[in-house]
């Protein structure tokens, strides 16, 4: 009888003790939330063109012009080991060459329709985004800026920025919270090599 009492008192408290760590694991796997990761995959630039236009206030000028013909993978990576992550609406990715902003969208997810989706622990989405633009203004380069894209042209490889925002929500978390990653792209025509850029 003796012995038999004393066994159960052992796996009693083994038990509380096991429960115990089991609610400080979760505790630390919901309480503490890390962010989601952004990178970009692969790139392939077909396209990259800066021409001057007629300025459209009607004055003498010419406004530089820039087509582009860009498909990228981003990926969102959600690094939590136990929390899910929601993403309520799709990201927005805007695309920059100097600061100048010259395309912004959605990051969609071919070929479905975007409906507001989970992320599992320590899962990947992928993101493809297409970029076919034949002239868009950007009045904010100046004669520096379409400087530097004549010297990139030259050099065959050109720096993009893309920038990726979005909401995202986290299990067992009630509020949305914003991620925004800036991404640097080095971009060749001719090679089409792309190195992988994590995003910050
Ligand atoms: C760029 O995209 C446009 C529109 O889809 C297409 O007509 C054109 O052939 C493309 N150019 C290159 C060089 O890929
Ligand atoms: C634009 O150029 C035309 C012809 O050269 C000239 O008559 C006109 O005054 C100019 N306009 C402006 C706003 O500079
Ligand atoms: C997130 O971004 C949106 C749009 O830019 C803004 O309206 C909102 O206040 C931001 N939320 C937080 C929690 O920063």
């Amino acid at each position: 009888m003796m012995t038999g009492r004393i066994k159960e008192e052992t796996a009693g408290c083994c038990c509380i003790l096991g429960a115990l760590t089991l609610v400080i694991t979760l505790s630390a796997a919901y309480a503490f939330v890390v962010p989601v990761v952004v990178t970009v995959d692969d790139a392939a630039l077909t396209r990259l063109d800066l021409a001057a236009a007629p300025a459209p206030d009607g004055n003498n000028g010419t406004v530089p012009s820039l087509a582009i013909n860009l498909s990228l993978a981003v990926a969102v990576r959600n690094r939590n080991w136990a929390m899910s992550a929601w993403l309520p609406a799709p990201p927005v990715g805007e695309l920059r060459f100097r600061g100048v902003p010259f395309a912004r969208g959605w990051l969609p997810v071919a070929p479905r329709a975007w409906r507001p989706h989970r992320i599992r622990a320590r899962r990947t989405e992928m993101y493809r985004v297409s970029s076919e633009i034949e002239g868009v203004l950007m009045a904010g380069l100046g004669s520096d800026g379409v400087d530097e894209f004549a010297r990139e042209s030259a050099a065959g490889v050109f720096q993009l920025e893309l920038v990726v925002s979005g909401e995202v929500r986290y299990q067992a978390h009630l509020h949305r919270r914003n991620f925004s990653a800036s991404c640097p792209l080095k971009l060749s025509l001719s090679t089409g090599a792309f190195a992988r850029v994590r995003c910050t």
